[in-house]
């Protein structure tokens, strides 16, 4: 949920967001890890909770979460580097690999390591199976259907590459048997954002996959998923109903296997987008016919959301000078400084330009992004040939600098070969 920056809540408040932006002189990300822990503590009914790490993967965020008991899901070798230099142990229940693929490094990592596999094919049952028998593996199993906030985060149906289709689950069995592998569980991940009028209808569907496959299970994963209020107007996900509603699936899974059964649940943005904000610099004010440009030093290279998505990310007005805003206020275009015109973050899916109605702002004040704990850093790039910007993390009443800027020299090393 947006937070007003005068509200002392949270860390990310203006008199402590205002030394930081002085200090860098540049775009940066700042966390509470306080609003983390408070995500952390609310999903304490499922067995295991793993973080999505994609969602932010600084490996001071990952201990943070394994400080505080959360496993964590990976989906690239570089995420289960990241998961083992943040301290989680590889091989036992610490790290799972979600993918669709294997890249041929990441195979042969996972297989040394021993790091449980979430298979989202079942080539990848084969791979792993010829290299490492035995393996502890799981199914994502594709249902047939999905739900996303955009279809780009919708990961089920057939339009989809993601997981095993439902009907395949033989052929994954057969795969399995082949090689000895260790089935743990059957996984189930519909979507980014989903709606929780279907969430029904996914419980159902898990119960009927693990019937339908006729194999004992250790564990269920429900998966991530869980939205989060970016506007105002929306409301917070009822963690408890959510918890209810997927439990009654788990007690139904464990009456017919006959003993209990561990129920996982794998968010990303739920536990990090509220803690996160982009502090940015207006640096250009302008009018271009009817419109009222306000440019600032972060661009989609930084926050990828809005122009991917046309996602919604409140923005603040933090005064260079600390004056006081009045009441009026702009209908303003937010854009960024990239070689691009898409480069705006006031923007709907599809790309088209909306005002934002902001307090007037002057060149040298601070734009604050909210929500972009997920999916902001961890989606940047280096277009353009800018460098990735600092992220800073605020815990116990102080502030840490959790990864430095990039330097040019860093970026061009690779070339200067
Ligand atoms: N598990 C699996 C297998 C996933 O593919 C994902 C997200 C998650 C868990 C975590 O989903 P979450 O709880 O964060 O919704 N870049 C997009 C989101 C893409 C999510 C991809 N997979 C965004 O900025 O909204």
């Amino acid at each position: 949920m947006p937070r007003p920056l005068n509200n002392t809540e949270t860390a990310l408040t203006a008199a402590n967001l205002l030394p930081l932006a002085q200090r860098y002189a540049g775009p940066f990300w700042a966390y509470d890890a306080a609003i983390i822990q408070q995500r952390i503590a609310q999903l304490g009914a499922f067995d295991v909770v793993r973080f999505a790490q994609k969602a932010c993967s600084n490996i001071h965020i990952l201990r943070l979460m394994r400080a505080a008991g959360v496993k964590v899901d990976s989906v690239s070798l570089g995420e289960i580097e990241r998961a083992i230099a943040a301290g989680y142990q590889p091989g036992g229940e610490d790290i799972v690999f979600t993918a669709d693929v294997f890249d041929q490094p990441t195979l042969t990592r996972i297989a040394e390591l021993k790091v449980p596999v979430n298979a989202g094919s079942v080539d990848m049952l084969h791979q792993l199976g010829e290299l490492s028998p035995g393996h502890a593996v799981w199914l994502r199993i594709n249902p047939g259907f999905g739900h996303g906030h955009s279809q780009k985060t919708n990961t089920g149906g057939e339009n989809s590459k993601h997981g095993i289709w439902h009907s395949d689950l033989p052929l994954a069995l057969a795969a399995i048997q082949q090689h000895g592998l260790r089935l743990v569980g059957l996984h189930m991940h519909i979507g980014s954002g989903v709606d929780y009028g279907h969430l029904q209808q996914v419980c159902d569907a898990m119960v009927d996959q693990v019937v339908a496959f006729g194999q004992d299970l250790e564990a269920i994963s429900a998966g991530g998923g869980l939205s989060i209020p970016y506007r105002f107007d929306e409301e917070a996900i009822d963690t408890q109903h959510y918890y209810g509603l997927w439990n009654d699936a788990r007690e139904r899974i464990a009456a017919h296997l006959g003993h209990p059964v561990k129920l996982e649940i794998e968010p990303g943005r739920f536990l990090v987008a509220e803690s996160g904000v982009l502090v940015s610099q207006v640096r250009a004010v302008k009018e271009m016919g009817s419109r009222h440009f306000v440019l600032v030093d972060a661009g989609f290279s930084d926050l990828m959301r809005p122009s991917m998505y046309g996602s919604y990310h409140h923005i603040s007005l933090l005064p260079v000078d600390g004056r006081a805003l009045g009441d009026a206020t702009v209908e303003s275009v937010v854009a960024g400084p990239l070689c691009e015109s898409g480069d705006v973050f006031t923007q709907l899916e599809g790309g088209k330009v909306e005002t934002r109605a902001l307090p007037v702002a002057q060149v040298g004040d601070y734009l604050v992004f909210h929500d972009t704990g997920a999916y902001g850093a961890s989606m940047s790039s280096n277009y353009n040939s800018r460098p990735l910007i600092p992220e800073v993390l605020f815990e116990n009443g102080a502030a840490r600098e959790i990864r430095r800027a990039q330097t040019i020299q860093e970026l061009l090393a690779l070339e200067l070969i």
